[in-house]
Order: C-alpha cells, then structure tokens, then sequence
C-alpha cells in the first residue's frame, strides 16, 4: 500500500558480493560487515553464479536466498569460489553491471596450504584418506602446476577475466593479512568503497587471546569465528614453502601491476 514502502522488509538482490579469494578471510569480511546497521548478509554461501544447477533456477531463486531487508539497505553475499569461476563475471555483469564486488586477497602460499587444511579436515570427517600436501604439490620434487590449489592462487589469471568486463574501481581490494592484524582500518575502506556511511566503530572489535584473533562486540553480543577458521596448518616443509614462494614469484607480481597495489607477500 502507498506510504509503507519505505519500511517493508523484502528480500532484494545484492548490491555488493565478496566475490573470494577461497580461505583469504571471506567469512571474517562479511560477518565484519554486517556490524553496518545498514548492512544485512546472506547467511550461507549461494554458489549461484559459479554452478550451473543453482544458476539454472534463476534469478528469483537467487532472490529468494537473501535476507529481508528495508529499501535503504545493502544486501552482501559472499561466495569464494566465484572468483575462479569463469562464468561468473559476465553472469554477474548481466544481472547488475554496477555490482560492486570485494576482493579479498591474502599470500597466496599461505593461502595454498590453508585451501589444502580446509580440504584434508572435509575429507576427515567423511572418513575419508588424503594425500600429504607434499605429494600434491610436488611432483619430482617439482612444482605441480596441476594442483587445483597452486591454480586457484594464480590471483592475475582469474582476476583478469573479471577486469575484461568490470573497471578497476568498481573491485575493492582487501589484504586479508591487514585484516587479521588489525580489523578496522579494513572495515573503514570496505565502508567507503560501498558509500555507506561511517559506522563500524574500533571498539566493534577486541583481540579474543584464547582465539587468536580478533572477535565482534554489537549491541552486548560477542561474536568470534568458529573453530574452521583460523586453525593450525597442515604440515609443509620448509624446503617446499619456499619452491612454492618462489614458483608464485612472477604470478605475484603481474597481480601486482594490475591491482597497482604491492603485498608483503613470501
Ligand atoms: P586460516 O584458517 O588458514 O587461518 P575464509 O573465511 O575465506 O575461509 O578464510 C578463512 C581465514 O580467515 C582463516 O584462515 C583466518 O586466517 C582468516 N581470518 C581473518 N580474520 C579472522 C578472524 N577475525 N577470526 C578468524 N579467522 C580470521
């Protein structure tokens, strides 16, 4: 009815998604986010516009994902594997070419082993064997570029299927290592890229030392991470970290120029 429009609580497309990197703090990211009071996530992943069998339902189905929220709000999802997905930028850009999409990007060494962790831990629970990480990502005692793993940390490579259709400015870079270090600064850009206005304040966070990482205070609610997130490595020789750091040498730095931007990355 006319004159309640402005207060019905709907479920609305996106107008942000925090597109990956896979392990690189996504989850921190969008929870961190949804501290906004304007600000309200889709709870799970979607793996719409990465998998043929949820992109296949439409666009109410993707709709019907989302959270309710009021008309001045912004609407989040987050979904890492879009990032190397290669259909989801042009499907993305179909439905919204204004879509402003977070990246958030951490060492991809460091980020290799935590994918490899979160793998090992999914086959654990379905009692299920895995290889050492060595064996996959050795192979003679070389670099297997084969290793999904090693591919989805190629950053350039899949970033650039992204910039052939959306421009520079309308990405939103996040260093995930700035982000565990010391969330706010983080959250303050995030803000200002998508023109919400300064909200998310220092004292939304405080370093939980039992968990080692920075947890969530709003309205009296303390919130950290679950246990998946932040958790011990997976064992990698040294010898192998640094064949891995020095395979990633070059792919770095082309992700580098592109970004313009420069990571302390191994
Ligand atoms: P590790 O488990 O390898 O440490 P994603 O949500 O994309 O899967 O990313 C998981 C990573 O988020 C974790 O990787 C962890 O380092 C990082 N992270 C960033 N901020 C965090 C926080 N406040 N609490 C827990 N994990 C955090």
């Amino acid at each position: 009815p006319p004159g309640t429009s402005g207060t019905t609580a709907l479920q609305r497309l996106p107008g942000a998604i925090i597109i990956g990197v896979r392990k690189g703090g996504t989850r921190a990211l969008l929870e961190m986010l949804n501290l906004h009071p304007d600000v309200e996530v889709a709870k799970t992943e979607i793996h719409y516009f990465n998998a043929d069998e949820n992109f296949r339902k439409g666009l109410d189905w993707y709709r019907a994902q989302m959270p309710l929220t009021l008309p001045d709000q912004l609407t989040v999802e987050k979904t890492p594997g879009y990032f190397t997905a290669p259909p989801a930028p042009k499907r993305i850009w179909a439905m919204n070419p204004a879509m402003k999409l977070l990246l958030i990007v951490r060492d991809p060494a460091e980020r290799l082993v935590s994918d490899y962790t979160q793998v090992l831990h999914n086959r654990i629970q379905q009692n299920k064997p895995y290889q050492p990480l060595e064996d996959l990502l050795l192979s003679q005692g070389h670099i297997n570029p084969n290793y999904k793993a090693l591919q989805r940390s190629f950053y350039y490579q899949h970033l650039a299927r992204w910039l052939e259709l959306f421009p520079r400015e309308q990405i939103h870079i996040v260093d995930g290592e700035a982000l565990i270090q010391n969330p706010f600064p983080e959250l303050q850009k995030a803000e200002t890229f998508l023109e919400l206005a300064p909200q998310i304040k220092p004292d939304n966070f405080y370093f939980n030392v039992t968990k080692g990482f920075y947890c969530m205070l709003s309205a009296g609610h303390d919130k950290c991470l679950d246990e998946s997130k932040g958790r011990p490595h997976a064992p990698l020789s040294n010898i192998a970290f640094q064949k891995l750091c020095r395979y990633l040498r070059v792919p770095n730095q082309i992700f580098f120029r592109m970004v313009g931007h420069r990571f302390n990355w191994c």
